[in-house]
């Protein structure tokens, strides 16, 4: 590895961002989180790995970090994913997401940093018109939360074109799950992903789990969607890493497995890992929600040899409970 082999992980404090500084270091890269905390915990970050709290949109901290820590990598998650919230606070979504990567990008153009690999969302597609959804799909995405994130795709490229950095943009579908090893998982104070939730319904955490909507186009008439394992996707993204170090070109890649699951089929497995029914209750539509998203994932193998170890509708389930286990017995 060069001497600039280290990467920053903004965001690392938080779920994703958490899995995948486990993974880095699993595959022995020296890391540096920043994470100001607003939802990442300070617990999640591993001994011995050097903690910074700020803001991943404060430029001067950028500069110090990125230079004092010969940053040679970013990884950005740093941000607020909330599609719903977003719709109610939209210039909060632009501020965190959009004004503070941009922030970011420009710090790594001042220090040289050359490589940068950014958490995307599947919201960007908005709803596809056709199944599954290439990366070439239209990109037009329903609610602030996608359009915080695709600016952020287009400055990156804007700025590969006209600058020395590379970048990997991953769009990730539904992501899920914990570490097998219960080293990291979901804490979000309000759940609002269907696995989360069911997860919290099924240790007693919460009544019940309101489905919303049995009357969609699909085979079931519940949602489908495309569940990718948390440390598939973290070991996406140290792929990613190693390819912009071997001179790999800039990119936006799925990150899902090629294939979906319903609503029902997602409640069925986590009564089936639980071993007990779950208070279900169908509910209306929620607003916003398109009947069926599934990932094409040939340009994420072509391109990074992606394997994913965790495909496995009963994995995710089993690993997302054990955390929700693990948290309700205050660990
Ligand atoms: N659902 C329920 N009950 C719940 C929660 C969810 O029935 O309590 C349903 C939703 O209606 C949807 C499916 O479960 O049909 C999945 O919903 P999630 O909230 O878990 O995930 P989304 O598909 O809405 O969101 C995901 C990502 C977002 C991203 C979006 C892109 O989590 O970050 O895909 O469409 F923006």
């Amino acid at each position: 590895m060069s001497g600039r082999a280290t990467v920053l992980v903004t965001g690392g404090a938080g779920y994703i961002g958490a899995h995948a500084v486990l993974a880095l270091a699993g595959a022995g890269y020296r890391t540096v989180v920043l994470d100001d905390l607003s939802t990442g915990r300070r617990a999640a970050v591993p001994d011995g790995i050097p903690f910074i709290q700020g803001n991943a949109g404060d430029p001067d901290l950028l500069a110090d970090v990125l230079e004092r820590h010969a940053i040679g990598t970013v990884m950005h998650f740093a941000g607020s994913i909330v599609v719903p919230e977003s719709v109610d606070k939209p210039l909060a979504y632009y501020r965190n997401n959009t004004l503070n990567s941009h922030a970011l990008i420009e710090a790594c153009v001042r220090a040289g940093v050359s490589r940068f690999v950014f958490s995307s969302t599947a919201a960007v597609y908005g709803v596809p018109e056709r199944l599954p959804v290439s990366e070439d799909s239209p990109t037009l995405p329903i609610n602030p939360y996608g359009r915080s994130k695709l600016m952020t795709e287009w400055m990156l490229r804007d700025t590969a074109a006209a600058h020395g950095l590379r970048f990997m943009a991953l769009r990730y579908f539904n992501v899920a799950g914990a570490d097998p090893q219960g080293r990291a998982g979901q804490c979000s104070p309000v759940a609002t992903h269907l696995i989360k939730i069911a997860g919290e319904a099924a240790v007693g955490k919460r009544s019940e789990v309101l489905l919303f909507g049995d009357d969609y186009p699909t085979h079931d008439g519940t949602c489908v969607r495309d569940y990718v394992h948390v440390c598939d996707l973290a070991d996406a993204h140290v792929a990613a890493v190693r390819h912009l170090e071997n001179g790999g070109e800039s990119g936006i890649l799925n990150c899902g497995y090629g294939h979906g699951y319903s609503v029902r089929e997602v409640l069925d497995a986590v009564e089936r890992v639980a071993g007990h029914p779950l208070p279900v209750r169908i509910a209306p539509r929620r607003a916003g929600d398109p009947p069926e998203l599934v990932a094409s994932r040939e340009r994420i193998t072509d391109t990074l040899n992606w394997q994913p170890q965790h495909d496995d509708l009963d994995t995710i389930v089993r690993t997302a409970l054990a955390w929700e286990r693990r948290l309700a017995d205050g660990g």
